[in-house]
C-alpha cells in the first residue's frame, strides 16, 4: 500500500502516523512546521476522560451528555459515545507513551473544567500540550528510524489531487505539496489524512492560535469540493489577554482552580457569574461565559472591563498547578496574578465547525480523512476546554485504525497495486476529467487582503450577532471578492461566503452562535447542522439532520 499522506504534525498527525506505523503502515507526515512548533503545543488546561480517580462517582455516561449538551445537540452522537467511551484508554495510552500528567500516589488527579460538574480534566500544569506533544514527538521519532514515519517539515499543502472517474464520484490519489526552502513541488500518492488545525489565519491577530494554522487548506480543499460543516460555530474564550499582535489564553484552569470573574460595579467588584449561575458558576460552558461577559460590560451601573480575580488561590496551587501561567502573566504583562486581579477580554480560540467527516473521521471524497480541530465532528455549536486534546489524539487515531482495517477487509488490494500503476491511472483519469495539472505552486493571498477579510469576519461574526451586520459583511466580502489578484485569495472569500452564510440562515441562537434578533433555540434547527458544498462553481449552504439517536433530551 502506498504511504499515507499526513498533511499536519501536531496532536492529530502525531497520533495518526504513531497509530499507522504501530500497526506497520507507513506514513509521510507534512507539515509547514516542526512538530515542536505546531499549534498544540500551545494547548494548556488538559485533557478529558471520566477516569473517576477523584471519588466523584464519574462516568463515561455523563462525559457524553455534558459534550453533546454543551454542544447545543449539534454534534455527532454517534462520534461523541465513541470518543467519550475511549477517553479513558486514550488519555492511559498518552501516559503509556510517557506523558507526565500529574499524579498523587500513583493516581492521576483530575481538575474542574467548563460545562461539567465533575472533575474530569488530566493535566500537567498548565501546559498539558507540551507534554502531550513530547511524548508524541518521541514516540514518532522511534518510528521514523524504523522508515514507518518520514517527516516533510517545512512543505506547504498545495492541493488534493483529484480524479473523476466515469461514475462522476471524486477520488483523492495523494496531494501535491511544496518544499518552502528549494521551492520544489512533489506529488505524494496515496490516502490522505488532514490534520491541519483551526483556521486561526483567517482572522489575524484575534485568535489565541498559531497564524501558522492559516485556513489555506481548508479554503483549498472546500474549493476542491470537500464539504464543511458548523461554519457558523466559532469559540470565544472568555479568558484571553492581548500580547504582540495575537491573544493570549488564560487557561480555564485558572477558574477551574478558583479564579472568579467580576466586573466593577457602583465602584465595587461584582462576580457577575456567580450570581447569575449559583451552580457551575465561573465554569459555565465558555459560550455562554463569553456572552454574559460581552453583556455585563454593557450594563448601565457596570465599568467596561472584566478582571480575573486569583488572588484566593492557595500557595499549593501556584506551585503545583499554575506556576506556568503566572509565569506568563508576569513575563508578558508584568502583573502578578497571585496579587492582583488580572483585565481579561474574550478571543477567538477555537472553531468547532470544519472539515465534515463521519465518525471514522472520512470526509465525502474517497481518500480524504480529516482529524483534529479542521474537523467538525465532536463539539457541535460549542467544544467544553478538555474536549479539543482528546478530540485531535482520539480523533487522529480513529481515521488511522479506519485505513487500517479498510486495507486489510480489502485483503490489500491496492496494497498490491504498485505505485506507478496507481501514478498512471491517476494521470489518465486526469487528463481525461479534470484537465493538465500545473507543477507550479499557486501566488499567496496578500498580506492586506487576508487582513481586510479578517476584520470583515471578525465584525459580522463576533460574539453578538444579528442579521443586518451579518449581511453587511457578506456585502463587504463581495466587494473585496471583486479585488481578488489570486487563486488563494478567491478560495479564502469562497470559505468567508460559506461561514456567514451559515451564521445568517440559522435563525436562533445556539452555543456559540448568538443571534440577538433570535435569541432563543428553534425548535426546527434542533439537531440540524448546515453544510457548506461548493459544486459546480455553485456554493450552497443547506440544513442537515444529524443522524443517530442522541439518547437524551437537549435540557
Ligand atoms: O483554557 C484552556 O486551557 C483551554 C483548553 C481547551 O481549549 O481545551
Amino acid at each position: 500500500m502506498e504511504k499515507i499522506n499526513i498533511i499536519g504534525a501536531g496532536l492529530a498527525g502525531l497520533s495518526a502516523a504513531i497509530t499507522l506505523a504501530e500497526g506497520g503502515y507507513e506514513s509521510n507526515l507534512i507539515s509547514l512546521q516542526y512538530s515542536e512548533r505546531a499549534q498544540s503545543v500551545l494547548a494548556e488546561g488538559g485533557i478529558n476522560a471520566a477516569l473517576d480517580t477523584m471519588g466523584e462517582g464519574d462516568t463515561v455516561n455523563e462525559h457524553y451528555e455534558d459534550t453533546m449538551k454543551g454542544g447545543g445537540m449539534l454534534a455527532n452522537p454517534v462520534a461523541v459515545r465513541r470518543l467519550t467511551k475511549n477517553a479513558p484508554d486514550t488519555v492511559l495510552w498518552l501516559k503509556s507513551l510517557g506523558v507526565p500528567f500529574y499524579q498523587e500516589n500513583g493516581t492521576i488527579i483530575l481538575r474542574n473544567f467548563g460545562g461539567q460538574k465533575k472533575k474530569r480534566t488530566a493535566y500537567a500544569k498548565s501546559s498539558t500540550g507540551k507534554v502531550i506533544m513530547n511524548a508524541l514527538i518521541d514516540g514518532a521519532r522511534k518510528y521514523e528510524k524504523k522508515g514507518l514515519i518520514r517527516r516533510y517539515p517545512h512543505h506547504e499543502f498545495i492541493k488534493l489531487l483529484l480524479s473523476k472517474p466515469a461514475d462522476g464520484q471524486k477520488i483523492c490519489r495523494g496531494v501535491q505539496i511544496k518544499d518552502r526552502y528549494s521551492d520544489s513541488i512533489l506529488k505524494l500518492y496515496g490516502i490522505v489524512i488532514l490534520a491541519s488545525g483551526g483556521m486561526n489565519g483567517v482572522f489575524p491577530g484575534m485568535t489565541t492560535g498559531t497564524t501558522q494554522n492559516s485556513g489555506e487548506v481548508t479554503a483549498t480543499i472546500f474549493a476542491q469540493g470537500v464539504a464543511l460543516s458548523n461554519l457558523e460555530m466559532l469559540q470565544y474564550h472568555p479568558t484571553t489577554i492581548g500580547i504582540s499582535g495575537k491573544r493570549c489564553l488564560v487557561t480555564e484552569a485558572a477558574r477551574g482552580e478558583g479564579g472568579r470573574l467580576y466586573v466593577v460595579r457602583n465602584g465595587r467588584p461584582w462576580y457577575f457569574m456567580e450570581e447569575k449561575y449559583p451552580v457551575l458558576k465561573n465554569l459555565m460552558p465558555r459560550d455562554i461565559v463569553s456572552r454574559e461577559m460581552y453583556l455585563t460590560v454593557r450594563e448601565k451601573e457596570c465599568e467596561q472591563q472584566v478582571y480575573l480575580d486569583m488572588t484566593g488561590l492557595k500557595d499549593k496551587v501556584w506551585e503545583h498547578k499554575l506556576s506556568d501561567l503566572r509565569n506568563e502573566i508576569l513575563y508578558y504583562r508584568k502583573l502578578d496574578p497571585k496579587n492582583t486581579p488580572i483585565p481579561v477580554e474574550p478571543g477567538i480560540h477555537y472553531f468547532m465547525g470544519g472539515i465534515h467527516t463521519d465518525e471514522y473521521h472520512r470526509t465525502n471524497i474517497d481518500g480524504v480523512y480529516a482529524a483534529g480541530e479542521c474537523t467538525s465532528l465532536y463539539h457541535g455549536a460549542n467544544r467544553l476546554g478538555g474536549n479539543s486534546m482528546l478530540g485531535a489524539v482520539y480523533g487522529g487515531k480513529t481515521a488511522a485504525m479506519h485505513i487500517m482495517k479498510n486495507a486489510e477487509e480489502k485483503g490489500h488490494d491496492f496494497a498490491e497495486k504498485t505505485k506507478e500503476e496507481s501514478m498512471e491511472s491517476y494521470r489518465a483519469e486526469s487528463m481525461e476529467s479534470l484537465g493538465e495539472e500545473s507543477m507550479e505552486a499557486p501566488a499567496e493571498a496578500s498580506e492586506e487582503f487576508v487582513s481586510a477579510l479578517g476584520n470583515i469576519l471578525y465584525d459580522g461574526l463576533g460574539i453578538v450577532r444579528n442579521e443586518g451586520r451579518l449581511k453587511f459583511a457578506m456585502g463587504k466580502v463581495s466587494q473585496l471578492e471583486a479585488a481578488c489578484h489570486n487563486d488563494r485569495e478567491k478560495n479564502r472569500i469562497l470559505l468567508a461566503k460559506a461561514m456567514l452564510n451559515s451564521a445568517i440562515i440559522r435563525k436562533e441562537s445556539r452555543g456559540a452562535h448568538y443571534r440577538e434578533d433570535y435569541p432563543d433555540r428553534q425548535d426546527e434547527y434542533y439537531r440540524k447542522i448546515t453544510l457548506a458544498r461548493y459544486e459546480e462553481q455553485q456554493l450552497e449552504v443547506d440544513f442537515v439532520q444529524i443522524q443517530g439517536d442522541p439518547g437524551i433530551s437537549s435540557e
